[in-house]
C-alpha cells in the first residue's frame, strides 16, 4: 500500500503532467498498462469495445492514435460515428483514465505512409490477410496463408498489407481521471474548448 500521497493528490497541475506521463510510458514500453487502451465505439445504441496498441501520442496537439485494418467493423463504425473513447487502467499506479475525442481514419495518406514505414516486418503480419477481420469461415483460421503465419516473407511482400493499413487519430476532448486511494479517491476532469484547457476536481 502506498503511504506518502502522490505530488498529484491535491494537485490538478500534478495530475495533468501525470496524464501525459503515463501516456508517454504507455507508448514506449511494450509492459507498460497503458500500452493497450480499450477503444470503445459504437452507433446509436450499440456500443462495443476492443484492445488496440497505443502507437502514438502528442502532447501538443492533444491527440493520440492507433493502427487497425480498414475493413474492420470498428473504422466502419468510426467513418459513421467519429466520436470513440479510450478506457486505460494501471493497477499499480491505481489510476484509470477515460478519454473521449473524435477519430480521424488516416489512409493512404502521409500520417499511414509515416507510420507503415515504422512498422516492423513482423507487425505488417496482420495487414496480409486476403479476407477482411471479422468475417465468417468455414474452418478455424487466421486468414493468412502458411507462409504468412509462419513469417515466411520478406519485406518487398509485406508492402502489399499497406492496402489495408490504417492509423486511427482521436482528438481528445477530454480526459476523467481517477485515482484510486485509501484515504480519499480523487477524480478529476480535464477538458479542451476552443484551445482553452479546463481542469477540475470531481467528487468520486
Ligand atoms: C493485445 C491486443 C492488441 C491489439 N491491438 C490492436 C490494434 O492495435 N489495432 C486493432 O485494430 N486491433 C487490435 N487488436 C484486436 C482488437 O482487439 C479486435 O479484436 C479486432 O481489431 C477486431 O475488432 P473490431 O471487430 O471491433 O474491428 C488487439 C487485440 C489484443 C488482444
Amino acid at each position: 500500500m502506498q503511504n506518502k500521497k502522490p505530488n498529484y493528490y491535491n494537485d490538478l497541475n500534478e495530475v495533468y503532467l501525470k496524464i501525459w506521463n503515463l501516456l508517454d510510458s504507455g507508448l514506449k514500453k511494450r509492459d507498460a498498462p497503458f500500452h493497450i487502451p480499450v477503444l470503445i465505439c459504437g452507433n446509436e445504441n450499440k456500443f462495443d469495445g476492443r484492445i488496440v496498441v497505443l502507437r502514438g501520442v502528442d502532447y501538443k496537439e492533444k491527440k493520440i492514435w492507433f493502427h487497425s485494418d480498414i475493413r474492420s467493423n470498428k473504422v466502419k463504425i468510426l467513418k459513421k460515428n467519429p466520436e470513440a473513447a479510450l478506457l486505460f487502467y494501471d493497477k499499480n499506479e491505481k489510476i484509470q483514465l477515460r478519454i473521449k475525442g473524435k477519430t480521424k481514419i488516416n489512409y493512404q495518406n502521409e500520417t499511414t505512409k509515416k507510420s507503415w514505414q515504422k512498422t516492423t516486418q513482423m507487425s505488417r503480419q496482420c495487414y496480409l490477410g486476403e479476407i477482411g477481420p471479422g468475417l465468417p469461415s468455414s474452418e478455424a483460421s487466421s486468414g493468412l496463408t502458411k507462409d504468412v503465419d509462419d513469417l515466411k516473407y520478406s519485406v518487398e511482400e509485406s508492402e502489399i498489407g499497406y492496402k489495408n493499413f490504417c492509423v486511427v487519430e482521436v482528438f481528445i476532448n477530454s480526459i476523467e481521471w481517477l485515482y484510486l486511494a485509501a484515504k480519499g479517491h480523487r477524480r478529476a476532469y480535464i477538458t479542451y474548448k476552443n484551445n482553452s484547457l479546463e481542469k477540475k476536481w470531481l467528487i468520486p
